[in-house]
């Protein structure tokens, strides 16, 4: 049988925040941001290992208190200068460890997505447990898009009939996923699309808007009320 095991790239700098404090370290409802995701994925019991990967030079980890996760979690830290190179080297870790084999599922999900449930997870693992390529969360895109052009003006307008948002988890096969990222173009921002540049179609699963990635300054109140709320709910 086939292991899921989770793969958290947290070795992001957050510049877009614009704090000294790396964003997957910001406080939210008293925890720092990766707690959240951290807890939901390590709370699905199917999911056997979660891996974090931090940066080489990280000193933020150390501050707080992961007992709870204990047994769950298994830190490393060679993260790398982009997104896609962090979880490359996640996954060599993975390997080389012997924790993840050929076939076993990775669920790759960014720290900046504390608003995960177990409900999505769940729902993920059941529509691609047994799919050939793999598949991501992702929303239907609600709004209009404007292309723009060198002055800041809109060139067209883009149709949104048939555009997907990409969230995360992404879920591929360690073999599959580790292939596809060293050979992967250079400026990827997901790991479905390495998988894509190989010629596979990764399955779209329905995410929910509460799963958004926690970019901008203005972002945290709104993760902030997503929590809260889930302390009371389940969503
Ligand atoms: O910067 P962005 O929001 O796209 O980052 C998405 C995820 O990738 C975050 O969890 C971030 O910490 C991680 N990341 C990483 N290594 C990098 C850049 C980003 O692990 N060099």
């Amino acid at each position: 049988m086939a292991e899921f095991i989770a793969l958290i790239p947290a070795a992001g700098s957050g510049s877009r925040m614009g704090e000294d404090i790396p964003k997957q370290y910001r406080p939210l409802v008293g925890k720092p941001m990766i707690y959240h995701a951290l807890r939901t994925l390590c709370s699905v019991t199917r999911i056997s290992t979660v891996c974090v990967v931090l940066a080489p030079d990280d000193t933020e980890w150390v501050r707080h208190d992961w007992d709870e996760f204990t047994g769950k979690i298994r830190i490393f830290n060679c993260g790398g200068a982009t997104r896609a190179e962090s979880v490359t080297n996640g996954l060599k870790e993975l390997r080389a460890a012997n924790y993840a084999q050929d076939r076993d599922w990775i669920l790759v999900h960014d720290a900046a997505r504390p608003g995960l449930s177990t409900t999505l997870v769940e729902q993920l693992l059941d529509q691609l447990a047994d799919d050939e390529v793999g598949g991501l969360l992702a929303v239907p895109l609600a709004d209009t898009l404007k292309h723009m052009n060198d002055t800041g003006r809109v060139m067209r307008t883009e149709s949104r009939k048939r555009l997907w948002q990409a969230q995360t988890p992404q879920m591929f096969r360690t073999k599959l996923l580790l292939e596809a990222l060293e050979k992967a173009p250079t400026g990827i921002t997901d790991d479905a699309s390495a998988v894509e540049a190989l010629g596979f179609s990764p399955k779209l699963v329905v995410g929910n808007a509460y799963n958004f990635k926690v970019t901008y300054p203005q972002d945290l109140k709104l993760a902030e009320l997503i929590l809260r709320e889930r302390a009371t709910t389940q969503n």
